[in-house]
């Protein structure tokens, strides 16, 4: 059981940043950013740099944390296609 809290305490720590963009973004974009957007294509298309993602995930979260911030931009860079 000790065992068990102990493997598990990391994973709820640290920020979650697909919890984050599923809950805040995801409306939107999808848990894995493909839905089509009506003024281009779905964010897993877009040929993003990690800075353009981070600045848009900030004025997006401000009220989250750096972390929580670096967490779901981490995750967006995940799903796209064509990092730049
Ligand atoms: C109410 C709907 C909606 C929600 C909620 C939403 N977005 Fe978006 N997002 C859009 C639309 C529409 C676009 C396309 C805008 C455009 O192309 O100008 C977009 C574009 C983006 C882009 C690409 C910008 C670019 O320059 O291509 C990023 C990154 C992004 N959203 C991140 C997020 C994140 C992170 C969240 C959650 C914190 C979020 N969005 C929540 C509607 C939404």
């Amino acid at each position: 059981m000790k065992l068990l809290l102990l493997l598990l305490l990391p994973a709820l720590v640290a920020a979650d940043g697909r919890a984050l963009f599923v809950a805040r973004c995801a409306s939107c974009h999808n848990e894995r950013g493909d839905k089509p957007l009506k003024d281009g294509p779905p964010l897993s298309q877009r040929p993003l740099t990690r800075k353009q993602v981070a600045g848009f995930v900030k004025s997006r979260l401000a009220q989250a944390t750096p972390e929580e911030q670096r967490a779901v931009t981490d995750y967006i860079l995940g799903f796209i296609e064509t990092p730049r």
